[in-house]
């Protein structure tokens, strides 16, 4: 069966859409490709992909859309965070326009969060705006970076720094994609997962806690409610600040740790693994700051642990090394950083400003407490 969250676009609803989580009995990508025929009867698809996805499902992707009397056709490009470039933009731009694509022609991004990222960033730009549908087949994707519109690529200086808010016109999930992510890459989405538990929602982090063995099984019916759920988190975040004025920062909640550690280790430790550990150097800021209790904390880290992420900050960085990393962050305001923290399981608080020293010291004084380890 295929459920459907609705993502309701504040003042604008027809930037409205749904989220379709299957899968269908008959074949979630068949449902998909269906729907979209029935959307855009008379357009072209061009089906972006990177060179993983395009041998597990874009090729029979194409072949789905074609017998529904609709002209497609691939784009792909090679695998992985490198290639999210303004140079991949232009190969991609190059071919469209090679191929004739114009102001009704459908792009269509299937694959992780590279793809989505990159393909929506064209999808805002060319020829001022097409249709865009993302079809998200890792874990990460499906619960986060396919809803919610920020697309864009990186720049050599940081990640993420060129791009615009540009909202699909559908999602369409198909859980069982994910059995064929390596194990890896799931453990990334699940991280996103606990975000959601941590900052939004009690119950949902008690569910995770009690059924991580499950998860880690991959039980699709288990991980189609929990998938559904996160959707419907950022959709009600969304709704209330689809620019990220102020409370789309409640998403951030690990990030700004993260993102240091991630940039510290030039990337070689993955978003996932390296959010799982921002959580957990910030709930402890957190408690370091008598905003949250130790027993959350505990908690914290026993779920991530339990689901294989790392909790510790890598040694062979110095704690300066983790301040001045996160001195580029976008949510930097005059000296100070905001960061969002927890003030208990499934309570986010936006907009905590620490300066510098603050964090130097919160994170010494975490360094040094041996009663913290697990
Ligand atoms: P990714 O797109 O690189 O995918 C990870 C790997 O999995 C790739 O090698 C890909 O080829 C492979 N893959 C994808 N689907 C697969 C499947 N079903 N089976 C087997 N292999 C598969 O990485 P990601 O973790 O999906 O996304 C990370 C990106 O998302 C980052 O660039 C990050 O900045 C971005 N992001 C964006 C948002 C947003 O709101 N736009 C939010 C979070 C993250
Ligand atoms: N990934 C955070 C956001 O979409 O705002």
């Amino acid at each position: 069966m295929i459920n459907k969250v609705k993502v309701n676009i504040p003042n604008n609803d027809k930037k409205s859409y749904y989220i379709h989580i299957g899968p269908s009995a008959d074949g979630s990508l068949s449902y998909t490709a269906a729907d979209i025929a029935k959307r855009f009867p008379r357009s072209k698809c061009f089906i972006i992909t990177d060179t993983n996805v395009e041998k597990l499902y874009a090729r029979e992707f194409n072949k789905l859309i074609a017998g529904q009397g609709i002209a497609s056709e691939i784009i792909s490009f090679p695998y992985g965070e490198k290639s999210k470039t303004r140079k991949t933009k232009e190969y991609i731009e190059n071919q469209l326009i090679k191929s004739g694509a114009n102001r009704n022609s459908v792009i269509i991004a299937l694959g992780g969060g590279v793809v989505g990222d990159i393909a929506g960033f064209v999808a805002a730009t060319l020829f001022r705006g097409v249709p865009f549908i993302q079809i998200p087949t890792t874990l990460l994707a499906q619960v986060d970076s396919s809803v919610g519109g920020k697309v864009g690529v990186n720049h050599p200086l940081g990640k993420n720094l060129i791009g615009a808010f540009y909202q699909p016109d559908a999602v369409y999930i198909d859980v069982s994609t994910l059995t064929t992510l390596s194990d890896a890459e799931y453990r990334n989405g699940l991280a996103e997962v606990v975000k959601y538990g941590a900052a939004l929602d009690i119950k949902l982090f008690e569910l995770l806690a009690r059924n991580a063995d499950k998860i880690l099984s991959r039980d699709t019916k288990l991980l189609k409610n929990i998938i559904e759920r996160c959707c419907e988190l950022k959709a009600e975040v969304v709704n209330k600040d689809e620019k990220e004025k102020s409370y789309r920062r409640i998403l951030n909640f690990g990030h700004t740790i993260g993102h240091a550690v991630e940039k510290l280790s030039h990337y070689k430790i993955p978003h996932g693994a390296a959010v799982s550990i921002g959580m957990v150097a910030e709930a402890e800021m957190a408690f370091r700051l008598k905003i949250l209790d130790r027993k959350s904390v505990v908690k914290l880290k026993m779920l991530l642990t339990h689901l294989g992420l790392p909790i510790d900050l890598p040694k062979n960085y110095s704690v300066p090394d983790y301040v001045k990393a996160t001195q580029t962050d976008k949510k930097a305001v005059e000296d100070k950083i905001l960061y969002t923290l927890i003030d208990k399981i499934g309570s986010g608080v936006i907009d905590v400003p620490l300066t510098s020293d603050d964090v130097e010291a919160l994170l010494i004084s975490r360094n040094y407490s041996a009663k913290f380890r697990l």
